[in-house]
């Protein structure tokens, strides 16, 4: 396993995440275990583009729980179709959201927390977790973070 990740954080971010998905792949590849391998995830994401929050939610019955994350405190329960990762849940679709105070729903764990994505993490068809990252700033993600975070879920 890699001790380290090796990203320049001068590049732009499509160079970023694509210096990092090779990386990932590494961390992950001989790690059967999703928990350790969500955190590792969690922890790479934070430490490459410096986002407020990033973590995973996962399904336990008709709710989330909060699982692996890097990143102050967070909710520890969301109700499926609730805030965005309840909605992505019920979707099944990944929800970029520029602004979360114009998101009908939205739960503030962070009131620090201005733009967030959430990824759908699929097995065998059916939501098994929700990979959420929020950032500090508005209209922080747009379709490359939502095309390589839908690749870096499906690693999972
Ligand atoms: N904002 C999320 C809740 C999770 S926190 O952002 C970590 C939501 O509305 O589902």
């Amino acid at each position: 396993m890699a001790e380290a990740l090796h990203i320049d954080k001068s590049l732009p971010k499509a160079a970023r995440y694509s210096a990092l998905l090779p990386q990932l792949k590494a961390l992950v590849a001989d790690e059967p275990n999703t928990i350790a391998n969500m955190a590792n995830i969690s922890a790479a994401l934070r430490e490459t583009f410096g986002f407020l929050w990033v973590g995973f939610y996962v399904v336990h019955g008709a709710e989330l729980v909060l699982g692996p994350f890097q990143g102050p405190i967070a909710c520890t329960r969301i109700a499926y179709g609730k805030g965005v990762c309840g909605a992505a849940w019920a979707n099944k679709e990944i929800l970029v959201v520029p602004d979360v105070d114009k998101f009908p729903g939205h739960i503030a764990c962070s009131s620090f927390s201005k733009s967030e994505i959430v990824v759908p993490v699929f097995r065998d068809g059916d939501v098994i977790a929700l990979l959420d990252v929020d950032s500090e700033s508005l209209h922080t993600f747009d379709k490359t973070d939502s095309d390589y975070l839908e690749k870096i879920a499906a690693m999972l």
